[in-house]
């Protein structure tokens, strides 16, 4: 079946995190994104692309930070509440019911329902066609002791992933050994 070139991404499979900020003020923001990915061992350096209208997207600009929460299938139903276009400064997090909690490198809060979190310092950002891709320093990386293992613990954190619209999917860990 062919797809069309702009609904590639409804063949990728996509970790779903939850990207916390703050305003100069103080007010925090969240919204999901599942246009990220790992961008560098050392320095460390996590990317999320956003639409440059997106609230995530000014806090950022005018604080240099924002924290990545990686959030499990529970959460899967605060999505559609998160991505809710509400007014600057009203607090996503608040509105989802979910909890804000104080990182440890940065003034952006994480939420403490995640299983892990990425404290990150903006370190590049770029246009590319309609997103703006946004690279962070990797300051501090904590996840629940319950929800690791030599590698993150899939079967207790049970990782969002995103397809598309209302389309998500929880993996299961396999590992294939070289014979
Ligand atoms: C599961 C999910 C994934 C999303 N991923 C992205 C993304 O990667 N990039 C983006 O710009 N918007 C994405 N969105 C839309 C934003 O979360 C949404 O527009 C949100 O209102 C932006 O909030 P903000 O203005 O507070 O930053 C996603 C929405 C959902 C529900």
């Amino acid at each position: 079946m062919e797809v069309k070139p702009e609904s590639f991404y409804r063949l990728c499979v996509r970790s779903c995190v939850v990207v916390s900020t703050a305003s100069p003020r103080g007010i925090s923001n969240a919204a999901p994104f599942s246009f990220n990915m790992p961008v560098s061992f050392s320095p460390p350096i996590f990317a999320i692309a956003s639409q440059p209208s997106h609230d995530t997207w000014r806090n950022i600009r005018e604080t240099g930070e924002f924290v990545v929460n990686f959030v499990g299938e529970e959460l899967g139903e605060k999505m559609h509440i998160l991505e809710q276009d509400f007014p600057y400064e009203v607090s996503e997090i608040e509105k989802a019911g979910l909890t804000e909690m104080p990182s440890k490198k940065v003034k952006a809060p994480r939420i403490a329902e995640a299983y892990a979190w990425l404290e990150c310092r903006l370190e590049h950002s770029v246009t590319l066609g309609d997103h703006v891709l946004i690279a962070g320093r990797v300051l501090h990386a904590e996840v629940k002791d319950e929800c690791m293992q030599d590698v993150v613990d899939v079967s207790s954190a049970k990782p969002l992933l995103h397809i598309s619209g209302s389309a998500f999917a929880v993996p299961e860990l396999r590992r294939f050994k070289r014979a």
